[in-house]
């Protein structure tokens, strides 16, 4: 097992996370996703953030980095966001190509080490990943992956990266493309006693919420966003996001979730699917 180690920024001990989701990123600069370009929306979302000046200490991207499966989206990825100047590690989404982005990742300065030690916390990045369909599964060597990084670091708190939300979201649409063991994973994970926050991707809206003891929280995309509670597929008109989180010493999380303004990015809402 390949682990990462970093120092938090804070003499405290104290974690300071960014997280991104769902850039959708083509190979051509200029690509659409539903009327919206999405390098356009992430650059706008990377100078909002550096401009607002909050402290980092590395950032959490989970999945669906790409629209196109192409190197080129990868790399356009990697180049942009080392404009914060911060490690990124990463997880694979149902749109990306996972083992390419860790062939490209490794020469593009993003780190592919699947298991990250920052102060009394861990971070463990499981693959759901199903090829060619939307929705996720998690397959057993990834939860005994999991379950060896609690194991060796019992006193260590422990944040679950893994792109597809396994909470159903009460959209009926999105909710067939769901974590589709989620009942299975939820009750492993429930197990492993240091596991605080299960955080996704893949809803492309807010979610926040206990399932028992450990917290579930996703996050708006840097591109296009979904109506919460849609029965039918619906895009939200609220503005591209992203998500601040600090892990507390004692394992408690405070959490923020800022956007850019309504109007600057307008996806086509007449479209019917995804
Ligand atoms: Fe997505």
């Amino acid at each position: 097992m390949e682990t990462s180690f970093l120092k938090p920024g804070c003499t405290s001990g104290q974690i300071s996370v960014l997280q991104l989701t769902d850039t959708h990123l083509f190979a051509e600069e200029n690509g659409v996703l539903l009327g919206v370009k999405t390098a356009e929306s992430f650059k706008a979302v990377l100078e909002t953030i550096i401009n607002q000046g909050m402290p980092f200490d590395f950032v959490l991207m989970t999945g669906d980095i790409s629209q196109d499966y192409s190197a080129e989206s990868y790399q356009r990825f990697a180049h942009m966001i080392s404009l914060l100047g911060v490690p990124v590690y990463f997880v694979p989404g149902n749109h990306d190509d996972g083992p390419l982005m860790y062939r490209l990742f490794n020469r593009f300065g993003v780190h592919t080490e699947r298991h990250l030690i920052c102060g009394n916390w861990q971070f463990v990045f499981l693959n759901s990943e199903v090829y060619a369909v939307p929705h996720g599964w998690v397959q057993r060597e990834e939860m005994q992956f999991l379950q060896q990084c609690c194991e060796q670091n019992p006193h260590l708190h422990t944040v679950v990266c893994v792109h597809h939300l396994p909470i159903l979201v009460g959209s009926r649409w999105l909710d067939t493309q769901t974590m589709h063991n989620q009942d299975e994973f939820n009750a492993f994970v429930a197990r492993l006693n240091n596991v605080k926050l299960v955080l996704s991707g893949h809803v492309h809206q807010e979610y926040d919420k206990y399932h028992g003891r450990i917290r579930y929280i996703s996050s708006p995309s840097t591109s296009i966003q979904f109506e919460p509670l849609s029965h039918n597929f619906s895009l939200d008109l609220q503005g591209p996001g992203w998500r601040y989180l600090t892990l507390n010493i004692d394992g408690t999380i405070q959490t923020e979730v800022c956007r850019l303004p309504k109007g600057r990015f307008i996806p086509d809402t007449g479209v019917g699917g995804y």
